[in-house]
């Protein structure tokens, strides 16, 4: 290209562009779980070759192996990704082989609700001395505007000896190219990957540029940001939306409740609007990597703006809240059969935090019960899922799954969990009093349910 030193020559974003064109460029996944396991699968469907990397040894095992670990995964799709040259491993070493990093590790809060960014920071670290010059690193993970360039940009730079690719350059033979996508992952919502738009912003436009044709390969549309803090500052937009939306219907609901009134027929009626209403539901408390976590990613960060973030912080409150409602309801129903919460026998029906997916994180499901055992009811649960409840970072409750062979032996069942795989209408036959946080026994009428 005319006006470039030689050393430039040789090292600028078209060879990526071309072998990503052809579909030969490596992709690297590093972090192989919820989100990086499907990441990995939708390039190798695409016929891209594909590396995971994990710091989880039996992962790696089981994907070695030609099996799975997430659920609604089956080892047949592992299988067939590992014909077409999907590999896993934990040896960083072979990121010198890939042609771009896609990282998806981690980004939970820590014991004071402080981001936790030390899974980013050891994966920088760890990949940094194996960074090539003309490598695309795109950080995948949740977190605060400023993280790819402040937290991650200089972890990579200083171990690898490169820079990063910045303002009109299109990289030289030391430059390495950095972005920010965020996933958009759902899990039990069968949208195809491919139909879910993708946000990319690069450090600069090559970065851009090269990220939104590797995204474009595998999505019908990409989005493109000015820079990497737009697209993070994007993705805690879309989740903190759903966080305080989620809080006004719980809000609602104790309302309704209180005034006798069905707060998901009320819904139902305000969905029938055909513009400038989308529908939320109420829960027994949110649950899952995103909701509960994201937003105070952003609390934390506008607090070094000395900006204070109420939206977020009352929508914590309220949704923190809601346990701890089921639980006085559970009692309040009990008392009116004249029975106590201390000594009653009451099964949790469903525990993983949303329906149909085998992911405990966050689960109110975990918090109820911990509530229930601290009012010393005997609590036994259901979830076809969970075989047991073993110890997690926060609650220690070691159970094992009950049958539900015998319903009529609990003085409740408590739906928390709406599954599908719930055959609803024998539940509420058999059982002796039903409390529904999910309307999951809509259409059926009886006396024994109470919803709340
Ligand atoms: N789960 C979702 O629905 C969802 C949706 C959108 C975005 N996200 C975001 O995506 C990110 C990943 O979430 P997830 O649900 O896949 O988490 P996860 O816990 O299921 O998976 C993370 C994986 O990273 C691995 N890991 C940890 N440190 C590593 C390291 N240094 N090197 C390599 N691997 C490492 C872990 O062993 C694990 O397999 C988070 O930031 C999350 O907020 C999640």
């Amino acid at each position: 290209m005319p006006g470039r030193s030689p050393s430039t020559r040789n090292a600028d974003y078209q060879p990526l562009r071309t072998r990503i064109e052809a579909r030969t460029a490596r992709v690297g996944i590093v972090g192989l779980g919820y989100v990086g396991l499907p990441l990995a699968l939708l390039f190798s469907e695409a016929r891209f070759p594909v590396t995971g990397f994990d710091v989880d040894a039996n992962k790696v095992s089981v994907l070695s192996g030609g099996g799975s670990y997430i659920y609604r995964i089956p080892p047949a799709d592992i299988q067939a990704a590992r014909k077409r040259g999907f590999t896993a491993t934990a040896d960083y070493s072979r990121i010198n082989e890939v042609d771009a990093i896609l990282i998806c590790v981690p980004t939970p809060l820590t014991e004071s609700r402080d981001p936790d960014l030390s899974y980013i920071r050891a994966t920088g670290a760890a990949i940094a001395p194996y960074l090539r010059a003309g490598q695309l690193v795109s950080l995948e993970s949740t977190t605060y505007p400023g993280t790819t360039e402040e937290v991650l940009l200089p972890i990579l730079e200083r171990g690898s000896g490169l820079k990063v690719a910045r303002g009109a350059s299109p990289g030289t033979d030391e430059e390495f190219y950095l972005a920010f996508s965020p996933e958009r992952e759902d899990p039990g919502n069968d949208t195809a990957a491919r139909d879910i738009p993708r946000v990319v912003g690069g450090v600069n436009q090559a970065a851009t540029e090269l990220a939104a044709q590797l995204y474009g390969s595998v999505h019908n549309r990409v989005v493109r940001v000015s820079t990497p803090a737009a697209a993070e500052m994007a993705k805690l937009l879309e989740n903190i939306y759903r966080c305080v939306n989620i809080a006004l219907v719980n809000e609602l609901k104790l309302l309704c409740l209180r005034m006798g009134l069905d707060i998901w027929e009320v819904i139902e009626a305000a969905s029938s609007k055909p513009f400038g209403f989308q529908p939320f539901y109420p829960g027994p408390g949110l649950g899952g990597h995103c909701i509960p976590v994201d937003p105070f990613y952003l609390s934390w960060r506008a607090r070094q703006w000395d900006f204070h973030t109420r939206f977020i912080e009352l929508a914590g409150e309220i949704n923190s809240a809601m346990p701890y409602h089921v639980v006085a309801a559970t009692a309040a129903a009990l008392n009116r059969e004249k029975k106590t919460l201390n000594g009653a026998r009451v099964l949790v029906l469903g525990v993983s935090y949303k329906k149909d997916v085998d992911d405990l994180r966050e689960s109110p499901a975990l918090k109820i019960i911990e509530l229930l055992r601290k009012e010393e009811a005997a609590v036994s649960y259901h979830d076809p899922y969970f075989p047991a409840l073993v110890k997690t970072r926060k609650y220690d409750l070691q159970m094992k799954c009950a049958s539900l062979d015998e319903l009529g032996k609990y003085d409740c069942v408590l739906i928390v969990t709406d599954h599908s795989d719930y055959d609803y209408a024998r539940i509420v036959r058999e059982a002796k009093l039903v409390i529904d946080t999910r309307n999951a026994t809509r259409g059926i009428r009886s006396s024994k349910i109470v919803r709340c």
